[in-house]
């Protein structure tokens, strides 16, 4: 076992260590998967990228009844399934240039054995003991919920019916650690990110008396599993098996020659929060090993709205994306359409949108422009000219606020990608107002500066693009004539050692794609109809502050808001997805007070709140630019 002691000691030489979940062997790999697996990729590039020694760990789940079954059904052992379908895993992530350190399955032998290791370490600490149970079974998710969890009787995750069942198995005593795991989560604000799902994870915490932890199977009713050390007529349940991946990898998977715990990053979707953030954590605590650093939960992709499912055919497969638009075309939308918290929804004509904009007219352009310029006025040759003026400036405070580790460490890669846009905007600017070809004719000394300055600014732009898309860097690397230097942290600064360079012609970037009317008309065409000013009139707004939210029973969507606009009134918002209760309360809104009330999951709500929703369904809520009144009249 890792001596928590040890790992203090050499905590200076500690690598950079980030996780994904291991997947569902059964699963066919879809955009969902991909999405974790890329962001964990995209930090995995930067931190190696800043010189740390990095071990990034991705892998399959293959334990469960669901590869049971299926093993049976095609007449299979369930390892050798298993062996088949981790084959659709790995050439995904080759296909998006994933670089893992690391595959870890949790039928390998050494896995086995540190999982029935540590299962047997905390039953002799008394940590686990044997009890009756009648719990709230999911078949198709493998797993027991609590009453208190089902809505309407049914699985929260699924929809699907559960089964009561009655049996003796082994328990974590994970109820006991309710209180540190609060105190924990509450001193180290950047435990659970986004804050939304922090703020989630404590209201659970805070509000429910916290259960143990149903760790066993009977091996009659889970034959493929864990057996458990000191009682072999049980195998472990899939969660514990699954979750002790992160720490027994480092023990066969990783190099020795670094420290790795604890974990720096575990990347998950908000599907799994409950699990990493409660039962993982509390595992650790019990096991007096220190706790990750991060746990991070993504948001989920859907397609026009609706969850992807194989039962609706709307699964978006990462590989046709991939083939029809590259990669890189991929690996960028999915970061900078939708902020790396909230859901998104996917669709072909946004991600034709953004190659065509921001791949094809922005950076695309920017590069052929320049590279063309550097073969006419300068026989494609740069030497560098270390000079200060406003666009350096501009440029140099740009690069300092991407290259802010706190930014990549809260995943706020949307930001970073805007902020390397921004680069880019003000780099095709500089063109555009030096006029390099009008300076050619009138004054000729001052090309080689200006277009050394363009390589330059060309040359951070491909080293911030690096982690989202490693391919189109290296294309962009070369055309710099940069072949010979190696992309590390010696170049992530504006003035660098560097001699004289050849740049070098290369195919266009990223060539545009007309968007097929095929996916134009599958877009509604709306014509709105024009109201006179008597019908505005008839509007009434006010402005409101919220004083109480609170989430609504049952339903993930609706929040109930007290709100002042003069007097209290009580209004029911479906904006529960993408909003917290404690983030509303306090807020100045915009509220349609002459709304007839309305009765929503059987609670009143007397008026509604303005909030725009874009074509992701990303939700904002109206509030005001400077200190009104409550009560105060929109017109
Ligand atoms: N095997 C468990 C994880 C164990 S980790 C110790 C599991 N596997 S899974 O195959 O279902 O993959 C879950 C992960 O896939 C989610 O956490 C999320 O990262 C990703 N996604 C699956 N569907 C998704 C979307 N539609 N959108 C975004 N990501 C989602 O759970």
């Amino acid at each position: 076992m890792i001596n928590s002691q040890q790992i203090l000691e050499k905590d200076s030489l500690k690598g950079f260590y980030i996780t994904t979940p291991i997947y569902y062997v059964n699963d066919i790999p879809h955009i969902g998967h991909a999405y974790t697996t890329v962001a964990a990729d995209i930090l995995a590039r930067y931190k190696r990228l800043k010189g740390r020694k990095v071990f990034f760990l991705t892998g399959t789940d293959e334990h469960g009844q669901k590869v049971e079954q299926a093993a049976k059904k095609h007449g299979r052992h369930p390892k050798e399934h298993a062996d088949l379908m981790v084959n659709n895993f790995k050439n995904l992530w080759k296909r998006l240039n994933i670089s893992n350190d690391a595959f870890i399955r949790t039928t390998d032998e050494e896995h086995k054995r540190i999982v029935q290791e540590i299962i047997q370490l905390l039953y002799d600490k008394g940590e686990i003991v044997k009890r009756k149970y009648c719990g709230m079974y999911c078949t198709p998710c493998e797993r027991f919920w609590t009453e208190k969890d089902l809505i309407d009787g049914k699985c929260p995750d699924c929809g699907r019916e559960v089964e009561c069942i009655e049996e003796e198995n082994y328990f974590f005593l994970m109820s006991k650690y309710q209180n540190s795991l609060i105190e924990h989560i509450e001193n180290n604000p950047l435990y659970i990110l986004p804050e939304t799902r922090k703020n989630e994870v404590l209201g659970f915490l805070k509000t429910r008396p916290l259960g143990d932890l149903c760790i066993s199977r009977p091996k009659h009713r889970l034959e493929w599993g864990i057996p458990l050390p000191f009682d072999t007529n049980y195998t472990t349940y899939v969660w514990f098996d699954a979750l002790v991946n992160y720490y027994s990898a480092l023990k066969y998977l990783s190099p020795k020659d670094t420290n790795w715990w604890p974990p720096d990053h575990h990347l998950i979707g908000k599907d799994i929060l409950t699990t990493h953030a409660v039962y993982w954590s509390t595992m650790l605590m019990a096991l007096e090993l220190p706790l990750p650093q991060n746990i991070f939960a993504h948001g989920w992709w859907t397609v026009k709205g609706a969850k992807m499912s194989k039962s609706f055919g709307n699964v978006v497969n990462p590989e046709e994306v991939v083939q029809k638009y590259g990669v890189d075309v991929f690996r960028y939308f999915l970061f900078r359409e939708v902020s790396f918290g909230l859901d998104g929804d996917f669709s072909e004509e946004a991600l034709l949108r953004r190659l065509n904009n921001d791949l094809a007219n922005d950076l695309g352009n920017l590069v052929n422009r320049f590279l063309v310029m550097c073969d006419k006025y300068t026989a494609g040759i740069i030497k560098p000219i270390w000079r200060d003026d406003n666009f350096t400036l501009k440029i140099k405070e740009l690069i300092d606020e991407i290259d802010n580790e706190s930014l990549w460490d809260e995943f706020k890669l949307n930001l970073i990608l805007e902020k390397i846009w921004e680069i880019i905007s003000h780099t095709n600017n500089y063109i555009a107002k030096k006029e390099p070809w009008k300076l050619a004719k009138e004054n000729p000394v001052e090309v080689p500066y200006v277009l050394f300055n363009v390589w330059n600014a060309i040359r951070l732009i491909s080293l911030f693009i690096y982690p989202f898309m490693p391919e189109t860097f290296s294309k962009i690397w070369t055309a710099l004539g940069l072949n010979s230097k190696s992309a590390d942290l010696s170049m992530l600064k504006w003035q660098i050692e560097i001699e004289d360079v050849n740049t070098e012609k290369i195919e266009q970037l990223f060539p545009r794609v007309e968007i097929p009317t095929k996916i134009k008309e599958n877009k509604e065409e709306k014509v709105d109809e024009l109201i006179g000013i008597e019908d505005f009139m008839k509007i009434k707004l006010k402005v409101g502050k919220v004083i109480e939210a609170e989430r609504i029973k049952g339903s993930k969507k609706l929040i109930k808001i007290k709100v002042d606009v003069g007097e209290l009134r009580q209004i029911v918002a479906g904006i529960g997805e993408q909003y917290s209760p404690e983030e509303l309360v306090g807020r100045k809104i915009v509220v349609l007070y002459n709304l007839k009330p309305a009765k929503l999951m059987g609670v009143e709500s007397q008026g509604m709140l303005l909030a725009a929703t874009d074509e992701n369904g990303k939700i904002s809520v109206l509030t005001l630019d400077r200190e009104v009144n409550t009560g105060a009249g929109i017109k």
